[in-house]
């Protein structure tokens, strides 16, 4: 049985005008692997899944999702969804470091932490928004309860367990880098690395920095001791609720997310590359994200066209659509937002979006 603790209750978002608060309140839940803590934002909405994020590895909630979710478009679309943001354990603000020989959970056992989330909530279904590790979490929640699971945002995600050669690279890495910049090399591209915009210098200060950097370093270690997900198209493996893979077309896991388009059910997944994106396109381009986002909920029957006429008239830039089963980048069609119409772009998964700035 799970057992709730209450322990903060904040109201941390900029109001708009005409905007009433919303409430934030951060929960921590016993779990057979710990404690898990968790943020709620909003009210339950009547017959609409919870939205549930899972944030990368060097990252918390805060740091991975809000830019994306205090993005100005983002607000018309979050007014019809709860939602909970997972914090993986000690990654919390104010987490204590764990002791020394502390067993951390393999991100199958997090996984196996988010029906105790959902039990205490009751809330029954989800869309899941997960990142690298995150998504990975997501993927083998969804995996095993599948009826749960409305749909899935996956960015950057590698269902590939470490093989020996990855090993021996991530090893000879561990030579030369410290445990802070080998997950900077995770989040981001080594071009943005180089760059060292003001971006990369306040996300190499967070994880430098952080107090629970032990705690970091044992998602970290999780990671990259994760299982293979097997998915396999056509096989029993699969994900089976619509899914849209996001990447940007620089990020250190393009190849993998491009592999794992070609192993989902193409009638269910839907791929959007992100031009100029870099490693982290919700952090760098939470406006397009967004608006990707906007179709996939409008797909799933949840967003209907006239509750987004103000966002799709406030849009000049258009969406470039290529029909792919595979990853392939031929440029079959372009949808293009009407701003005459009022009407977004929509229709079942199964295509390669690719956004360019
Ligand atoms: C939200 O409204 O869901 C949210 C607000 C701040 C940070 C992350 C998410």
């Amino acid at each position: 049985m799970t057992e709730l603790q209450e322990v903060q209750i904040t109201e941390e978002k900029p109001l708009l005008p005409g905007q009433t608060p919303e409430m934030a309140k951060t929960h921590s839940v016993e779990t057979p692997y710990g404690a898990v803590t968790f943020t709620v934002y909003g009210t339950p909405k009547p017959k609409r899944p919870a939205i549930l994020t899972y944030h990368d590895v060097g990252l918390n909630y805060k740091s991975c999702f809000q830019p994306l979710f205090q993005s100005g478009d983002m607000q018309e679309i979050i007014q019809n969804f709860v939602r909970v943001h997972v914090d993986a354990p000690g990654m919390e603000e104010g987490a204590p470091v764990y002791p020394v020989g502390y067993q951390y959970p393999s991100l199958d056992q997090l996984a196996d932490t988010i029906p105790c989330i959902l039990q205490y909530l009751n809330f029954s279904t989800i869309i899941g928004v997960g990142v690298g590790a995150g998504a990975y979490i997501l993927s083998r929640y969804a995996l095993n309860h599948q009826d749960t699971v409305e749909g899935l945002v996956l960015i950057n995600i590698d269902p590939n367990a470490k093989g020996w050669m990855d090993w021996a690279a991530h090893k000879l890495t561990g030579l030369t880098s410290s445990i802070p910049e080998m997950i900077l090399g995770h989040l981001f591209s080594q071009e943005e690395l180089s760059g060292n915009s003001e971006l990369i210098q306040k996300y190499r200060n967070i994880i430098t920095h952080a107090p629970n950097l032990e705690n970091i370093e044992l998602y970290w270690n999780s990671y990259n001791n994760r299982r293979d997900l097997n998915f396999e198209r056509g096989g029993d493996i699969t994900l089976k609720c619509p899914v849209m893979l996001v990447v940007g077309d620089q990020a250190p896991h393009e190849e993998a997310v491009v592999e794992c388009n070609s192993k989902l059910d193409p009638t269910q997944t839907s791929f959007l590359k992100m031009a100029d994106s870099g490693g982290q396109p919700q952090l760098t381009q939470p406006g397009k994200l967004t608006e990707a986002f906007k179709y996939f909920l409008q797909g799933m029957g949840y967003m209907a066209s006239s509750c987004m006429t103000r966002l799709s008239r406030s849009r000049t830039a258009s969406l470039t659509s290529a029909a792919s089963i595979d990853g392939s980048r031929s440029r079959a069609r372009t949808l293009s937002q009407s701003s005459e119409s009022g009407t977004l772009p929509s229709g079942p998964p199964g295509h390669t979006m690719e956004v360019s700035c």
